[in-house]
């Protein structure tokens, strides 16, 4: 692999920002409601977007200054002056209406209206959330952090949710979210968007401290095994016990077998036959 050397400093605004809307995907989107203090109501999606805490529950977003006036958008004034906004997750049933609710409408135009997403009336704060969206979360504003002054300039505005509403049909009877159901959608670079219920894959995370890489014999390390294959090898907890098994002699046939084994996840019988190739060779 050759690393391309980028300083951002030697960069444009423009190619700073695809770099990073391209590098850093699928991303999230938030539609934010707002309003203003004449109770004018805004809807905009942000992906510069996430959570950032449970204990309280905090969740993030920017509006960057707009990067050819370097004004900033009315979410961002809406939440200076009122302090407090919902986020509703984007579905791939309302992608089309969360675009449409991106144009940069005039300051007092509701964009809820806009892209004819319905209001969903909150609990604890006065702006709504997005009546088709499974999942929506009541903010209230905890800081801004003002990242710079310049077009594209982002402000990192924190929030604490206040208040879930979330859609019964959601929930599995253990009382998780269904990833399956929710249906999100992310966003990459280049108006690519992804259907996060189409891309999801189960990954066994190791159960306790797993052994490491420096616990797999060096000679395993540099062959055709890959390093999703050697990690699962490298994330047992225990190496098991050595027992006296027969193993392929020749090593690349050794190493097709642990691959195989590995493959269908019986990763202490692949360590089994490193052990006894470990007996017969040191
Ligand atoms: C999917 C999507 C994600 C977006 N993410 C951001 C973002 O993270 N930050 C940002 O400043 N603009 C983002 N935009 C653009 C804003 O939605 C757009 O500037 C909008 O007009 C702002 O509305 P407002 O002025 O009513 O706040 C995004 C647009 C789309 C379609």
């Amino acid at each position: 692999m050759n690393h391309k050397k980028i300083d951002p400093k030697s960069n444009s605004l423009r190619e700073n920002y695809h770099l990073l809307i391209s590098g850093i995907a699928p991303r999230p989107i938030a539609l934010v409601g707002s309003k203003d203090s004449s109770n004018n109501f805004n809807l905009a999606p942000f992906s510069y977007f996430n959570a950032f805490g449970a204990n309280p529950p905090v969740v993030g977003f920017s509006p960057a200054l707009s990067g050819r006036t370097g004004l900033p958008k009315d979410t961002l004034a809406n939440i200076e002056s009122t302090k407090e906004f919902t986020v509703s997750i984007v579905t791939s049933e309302i992608v089309y209406q969360t675009s449409l609710a991106s144009c940069e409408y005039e300051k007092n135009i509701d964009e809820f209206d806009k892209s004819g997403l319905g209001k969903y009336n909150s609990n604890v704060i006065s702006t709504p959330g997005v009546l088709e969206s499974p999942f929506i979360m009541e903010c209230k504003l905890i800081d801004i952090i003002k990242l710079g002054n310049k077009p594209g300039s982002g402000n990192l505005i924190l929030g604490e949710v206040v208040f879930f509403h979330i859609n019964e049909d959601l929930f599995k009877d253990d009382g998780s979210i269904d990833a399956f159901k929710i249906d999100q959608i992310g966003r990459s670079g280049g108006g690519w968007y992804t259907k996060v219920k189409e891309s999801l894959f189960k990954l066994s995370k190791p159960r306790g401290i797993g052994v490491g890489f420096d616990s797999i014999p060096y000679k395993f390390l540099n062959t055709s095994l890959t390093g999703n294959q050697l990690a699962k090898l490298a994330a047992i907890e225990k190496i098991p016990k050595y027992v006296d098994i027969n193993i392929p002699l020749n090593f690349n046939n050794l190493v097709k077998k642990l691959s195989e084994y590995i493959n269908k996840d019986e990763i202490e019988t692949a360590w089994k036959y490193i052990l006894k190739w470990k007996y017969l060779n040191e």
